[in-house]
């Protein structure tokens, strides 16, 4: 299977990282395509837990390169300290390529995501993200292909020093101009280097950050993250014409989001608190807790019709054990009326009611289940019914945090 997508179907979180990992086993490539520093892949394997912002998932492994596309916002500082803590952990250089298209966060754009205040009305993970899309938008960014030219670069610092952000531009200059040094044999054309591999017949997997419901234009706007984050990401994030064999969906067995915006299966109540402790659900990124809720077909439906999903990874699966019942959202009361799709203004989003399907819950625990025959009656039942209100196949199903948690089915 040469070309693979890794999507996330809900608000980003869903243990991408993790699916994608094991999908890159026998990948020679691993593509990041959208988002920055924002995201939280997380990896448990033998050496550890590894945490990662911009780093390709599948690039934890020797075999593996893992290539940074152009859709992605590179932070060279948060780059740097993140390799930092992969060393510390006692794990090898990964092998990387940059795209010299990649447009750089710089320190003033966490400056403005505060003064603007985006990151208290949206909720930002503060890293400076959305600034750097919005430069970008404007023709005002600087990309990695720039560090060739430290006279322009020197330049534009200054400029952009002069409008305010109060960072010294000969300081990051020179850092820039270190970092260059450094990563120059590793920057270049990125849509090129993924053409070649995908004509030889490699394996590429293609790793989305974020989630289908942050998707820019698609998502819950303006709660939304800066970039694409569905399979329209790839070609948008890499420039390359993809044939993708396989789209993983992946999403968890409910549902949870970080930040602000609406979420209808919220649960403020010992549902919400229960899955957020069983599932420890605080931000890979910023440690932030998560809200969290039932799972919602209407939006993993409206994630699949946007994704046209080949199969669909469930993960933690697990967190649902010890549940008396579980309930699964079918569909939603907006205003007095039943709606079946995904709305597509806050607003209506703001007043959905979800409507929900119960089932008997389970008492086993499910972390050593490796074969579907190993899971309760009931646990299956609640994938079946997944499955048929989506009209996807589950594929895998994760029960716990390491690689090797999963069960194929
Ligand atoms: P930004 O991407 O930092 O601009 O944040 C915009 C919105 O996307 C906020 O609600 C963030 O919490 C959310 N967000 C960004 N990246 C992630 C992620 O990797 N996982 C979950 N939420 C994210």
């Amino acid at each position: 299977m040469p070309a693979t997508a890794v999507i996330g179907a809900q608000w980003g979180d869903e243990a991408k990282g993790k699916i994608v990992h094991l999908l890159a086993r026998e990948a020679q490539v691993c593509v990041r395509f959208n988002g920055g520093p924002n995201a939280g892949h997380t990896v448990t394997d033998a050496l550890g837990t590894a945490r990662l912002h911009l780093v390709p998932s599948g690039a934890l492994y020797p075999h593996c390169l893992g290539v940074i596309g152009h859709g992605v916002v590179v932070d060279p500082w948060a780059l740097e300290g993140e390799l930092g803590e992969l060393k510390a952990q006692g794990r090898s250089q990964p092998r990387l390529f940059l795209s010299e298209r990649c447009h750089l966060i710089l320190p003033h754009h966490r400056v403005l995501e505060e003064e603007e205040g985006t990151a208290a009305r949206l909720g930002t993970t503060r890293r400076g993200v959305g600034p750097a899309y919005t430069e970008r938008t404007a023709r005002q960014g600087l990309r990695l292909a720039d560090l060739r030219h430290p006279a322009h670069v020197r330049e534009r610092l200054e400029e952009l020093a002069r409008r305010g952000g109060g960072f010294d531009p000969h300081a990051v200059a020179r850092e820039l101009s270190q970092f260059w040094e450094g990563w120059s044999s590793s920057i270049g054309d990125g849509q090129g280097l993924i053409g070649e591999a995908l004509d030889r017949g490699e394996h590429v997997v293609f790793e989305g950050a974020q989630g289908t419901l942050l998707d820019l234009d698609f998502g819950t706007y303006p709660y939304v993250t800066s970039s694409t984050t569905t399979v329209h990401g790839v070609g948008w994030g890499t420039g390359v014409r993809v044939e993708l064999d396989r789209v993983v969906g992946v999403t968890k067995a409910y549902t949870t989001r970080v930040g602000e915006g609406p979420f209808p299966t919220e649960d403020h109540g010992a549902v919400g608190e229960w899955l957020r402790r069983k599932g420890n659900e605080y931000g890979a990124t910023t440690g932030r807790p998560r809200r969290c809720g039932w799972l919602d077909l209407v939006a993993l439906r409206y994630a699949h019709r946007l994704n046209r999903f080949s199969e669909l990874a469930l993960t933690k699966l697990d967190v649902l054990s010890g549940l008396e019942e579980v309930k699964i959202c079918t569909s939603y009361r907006v205003g007095g009326r039943r709606v079946e799709d995904f709305p597509a203004t806050v607003e209506e989003l703001a007043q959905a009611e979800p409507i929900y399907q119960t089932l008997r819950g389970w008492k086993e625990e499910l972390a050593r289940a490796r074969s579907p025959e190993e899971l309760p009656e009931r646990t299956r039942a609640f994938l079946t019914w997944v499955e048929n209100a989506v009209g996807v196949k589950i594929r895998w199903v994760s029960v716990g945090p390491g690689t090797d948690d999963v069960i194929v089915l």
